[in-house]
Order: structure tokens, then C-alpha cells, then sequence
């Protein structure tokens, strides 16, 4: 549904100029519509954020009515429409150990207030020594001081090293390693060890093996360390659980959720934690933001939870997800630019390579083309990748997506691929990751 005509200028629009973007003017179930009339196949729901499709009349009556409402409500009051999230959250989402929340307008709000929870949490207790927070080499988790600190995407850091905590880096599949690396840095002077349960933007839908999260979890709490599930990408059934987590029937000391908790109809974030969390801060302030647990944000959350469970839609995104991988595989399986197929669920990742048998990789140059080509094919993919994985891509289509959306997908990224890397083997200039 077409909101505004636009005749102005989009390369006004960013904030550092450069190729002017694509201007959306409306949106409806799993397409964008443009101002200058494509329908655009949102494969990446956004940034893995739209989950129950775009246009929803429900969302737009429900905002209305949260809008004729309070207003601004001060965070440390309660409304009805904190309360009623905070009851469904609880009742039906959150594991049972769960009971704790604090709203945020974000994934790197959630973050950064769950290293400060964390932080403040040992302090209370005493153990002042505790204070690192530790995060895995291939990592993203938001975009403030604290949350690119314990977290590792070099492209998103680049040139801030002054600005950020020298934390150190563990493993990213290896639990052993990452108990060594916490030995070695000592467990008494670490506060919590945070990680997203499929690794997002930095790693392309990476997922650890099978004893990765269990190890770890017994590992941290019999060293006093909180262990925090970051599931701004992951949570809210995107991976076709819950949570990422359940993947493994782990359940985090503190868990942040963002991008699908309003499924994009609102910036909203959550910080959520045990009462063992919460208990010891008492007395103590734990900070708000002054837009935290804004009401049209938290009646706009309520109602896409509520869609979710209606719909049945996390089940729906576990058996779409394992239909789409089973098209990926067949589609890109033996591909000679595809070096590996991964991901849970709605929440799945292609990683390139130049060269299949020696491992060779174009430098990051791939994954941009490749999502260009895709764009000019009226079909949007989310580009992904650092250090370790410098060339790949993401899909985290609306868990509404139809067979026929998911085979279009396919097969544009399959003909913008190829397009790509005859681009790139055409053209003499490398592009640096
Ligand atoms: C796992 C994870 N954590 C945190 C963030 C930061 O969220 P936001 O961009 O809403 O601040 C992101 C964003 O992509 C993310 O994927």
C-alpha cells in the first residue's frame, strides 16, 4: 500500500553521500513497493527484522488506538500496555525461569544495557573484581561503544579502536577453547560471556556444533559468570524455536530480543533475566532510556506476539526454513562460487569463495555485486560478513513466505551470483573488503 508519492531527491537522503538509495513508498505482505514502481521480493525481511509480512491492518488499528492513549508515560511508571506485554512475554515466550524485563528502543540498547545489568549485578554482589565481557571472534551486537566492545566486526570498528573496551575474543565453535581463553584472562574477572545462538550480520547465519552452547552454559555458571543470549536476530522464532537457544534447551542467565519482537511495526528491544539476575540490584539504579516501554511500541509488540501465536508462525518458520535450505542445497550444493550452505530455521546464509578446492576467496568484493545484481532483479538480500567470513550473504524472509516466494528467491540469487562473479572476473580492479 502506496503511503506517499515522493518526487524529492533520495541522494539526499543518506548521511554519507554516495549512490542514491532505492525510495520505498509502501510495503504489503513480502514486497516493497518503490517510488518508481518496482515490487522489490524482500528475502531479508528488512535486517531480519519483518516476520509477520508488511501491511498488516491489525498492527496499523492497534497503533491508532496505543496513540489515542497516554502519550509519554516516564519508564519507572506501569501502563496497561507494558503490562500486558510484560504478561504475554512471561506467560507464553520467555523460558519460565524468565520473569524479569526492561523494554529498550533496540538491539544495541538491549546489549548495552545487558553488559551494564551484568556489570551492576556483580558489583551489588560484591565481586567488584568481575567487569570483562566477553564475546566470540566472529561477532556483531550493536553499533554503540560498549555493544561493538564485546563484540568483533572489524568493518563496523574500523578506525574506533581508542573509543573501545580492549576486551578479549574466544572461539566460535570450539567450547574448550573458549573455557581456555576465559582461564587464561581469569574467571574471577569475568562478568559475563555474551553470544548470538546463530551468529547474524558478522558470520552469515554461522551455527556452532551441538555441544557448543550445553558446555558452555555449565561451564559459566559454575564460574559466577552470566551467560547472555543475544537473540536480536535470532529470537522470536526466526529460527523456528522460540528462541535460538531452545535449539539447544539452554536457558541464559540474560537474554535481549529486538528486530522481531515488533516484527518492524515499532523500534523496540528487551533485556530479560532471571529473578537471580535481578534479585541483588535492588536498591540500585539500573538506567532507562527515555523512550524505553513507549506505549505504541509495547501495544505494537503485543500484537505481533499475538499474530506469531494465532498464525502458529514459529512452527511455520521451521518448516519453511527446512524447505528453503533443502532449495538452497539443491540449487547452490555444488556450486563452484559457494563454499558453504548454513543457518536455523528462517535465518540462513550463503558463504562465497573464488575457488572451491583451494579455499581462495575474492576479498569480500562477492557478496556487495552479488546483492547489487539482486536488487536490480527487483529481489532483496541481506549482505553479511567480516574477517573471518569476508563474502556472504543472509536470508531472513517474513515467516508468511510463500513456496513460490522462496523458489524466486533462489533462483534470483542463483542468476545474480553468476552475474557477479562474471563481473568480478571480467573487471581488472579489486574491491577491498
Ligand atoms: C545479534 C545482533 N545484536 C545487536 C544488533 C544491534 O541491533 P540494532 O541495530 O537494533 O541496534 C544487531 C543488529 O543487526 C544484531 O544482529
Amino acid at each position: 500500500m502506496a503511503f506517499l508519492g515522493s518526487s524529492s531527491d533520495p541522494s539526499r537522503f543518506p548521511f554519507v553521500p554516495g549512490i542514491p538509495p532505492v525510495t520505498v513508498v509502501g510495503a504489503e505482505g513480502n514486497y516493497l513497493h518503490t517510488a518508481d514502481g518496482r515490487r522489490i521480493l524482500d528475502g531479508a525481511g528488512g535486517a531480519i527484522v519483518n516476520n509477520i509480512g508488511y501491511g498488516r491492518p491489525e498492527i496499523a488499528e492497534t497503533a491508532a488506538k496505543a496513540l489515542s492513549g497516554n502519550g509519554y508515560t516516564v519508564p519507572l511508571f506501569a501502563t496497561e500496555a507494558r503490562l500486558a506485554l510484560l504478561d504475554r512475554l512471561v506467560g507464553n515466550w520467555l523460558p519460565p525461569t524468565m520473569s524479569r524485563a526492561m523494554f529498550v528502543n533496540g538491539g544495541s540498547e538491549s546489549v548495552d544495557s545487558a553488559v551494564r545489568i551484568s556489570r551492576q549485578h556483580h558489583v551489588a554482589k560484591g565481586n567488584t573484581d568481575k567487569w570483562k565481557v566477553l564475546g566470540r571472534a566472529t561477532s556483531y551486537h550493536g553499533a554503540t561503544l560498549a555493544s561493538l566492545s564485546v563484540a568483533n566486526h572489524d568493518r563496523r570498528r574500523e578506525g574506533l579502536g581508542p573509543l573501545l573496551m580492549d576486551l578479549p575474543k574466544v572461539d566460535n565453535f570450539d567450547a574448550e577453547q573458549v573455557i581456555k581463553t576465559i582461564e587464561a584472562e581469569d574467571p574471577a574477572s569475568v562478568a559475563a560471556l555474551i553470544m548470538e545462538p546463530v551468529t547474524g550480520a558478522s558470520g552469515a547465519a554461522q551455527v556452532a556444533p551441538d555441544d557448543y552452547w550445553p558446555t558452555l552454559r555449565q561451564y559459566t555458571a559454575d564460574n559466577n559468570i552470566l551467560l547472555i543470549a543475544d537473540e536480536v536476530m535470532s529470537g522470536f522464532g526466526r529460527t523456528g524455536r522460540k528462541f535460538g537457544v531452545d535449539n539447544w534447551d539452554v536457558v541464559p542467565d540474560i537474554l535481549v530480543g529486538s528486530k522481531g519482537l515488533a516484527g518492524g511495526y515499532a523500534a523496540m528491544g528487551g533485556v530479560f533475566a532471571t529473578e537471580a539476575v535481578a534479585e541483588p540490584l535492588i536498591g540500585h539504579t539500573v538506567m532507562y532510556f527515555t523512550f524505553s516501554g513507549a506505549d505504541l511500541s509495547c501495544a505494537i509488540a503485543d500484537r505481533v506476539l499475538q499474530i506469531l501465536e494465532d498464525e502458529d508462525l514459529v512452527a511455520r518458520a521451521a518448516t519453511m526454513g527446512t524447505l528453503f535450505r533443502s532449495m538452497l542445497e539443491e540449487r547452490f550444493g555444488d556450486h563452484p562460487h559457494v563454499a558453504d550452505i548454513r543457518g536455523l530455521g528462517l535465518l540462513q546464509g550463503l558463504e562465497f569463495t573464488k575457488d572451491r578446492s583451494t579455499g581462495a576467496d575474492y576479498n569480500g568484493a562477492l557478496a556487495p555485486l552479488v546483492n547489487a545484481q539482486a536488487l536490480t532483479r527487483d529481489c532483496w538480500i541481506y549482505p553479511a560478513g567480516s574477517a573471518l567470513v569476508p563474502d556472504a550473504v543472509m536470508f531472513g524472509p517474513s515467516f508468511t513466505v510463500t513456496t513460490e516466494e522462496l523458489e524466486k528467491l533462489v533462483d534470483i540469487t542463483a542468476e545474480s551470483l553468476d552475474a557477479a562473479v562474471a563481473e568480478l572476473e571480467g573487471s581488472s580492479t579489486r574491491v577491498s573488503g
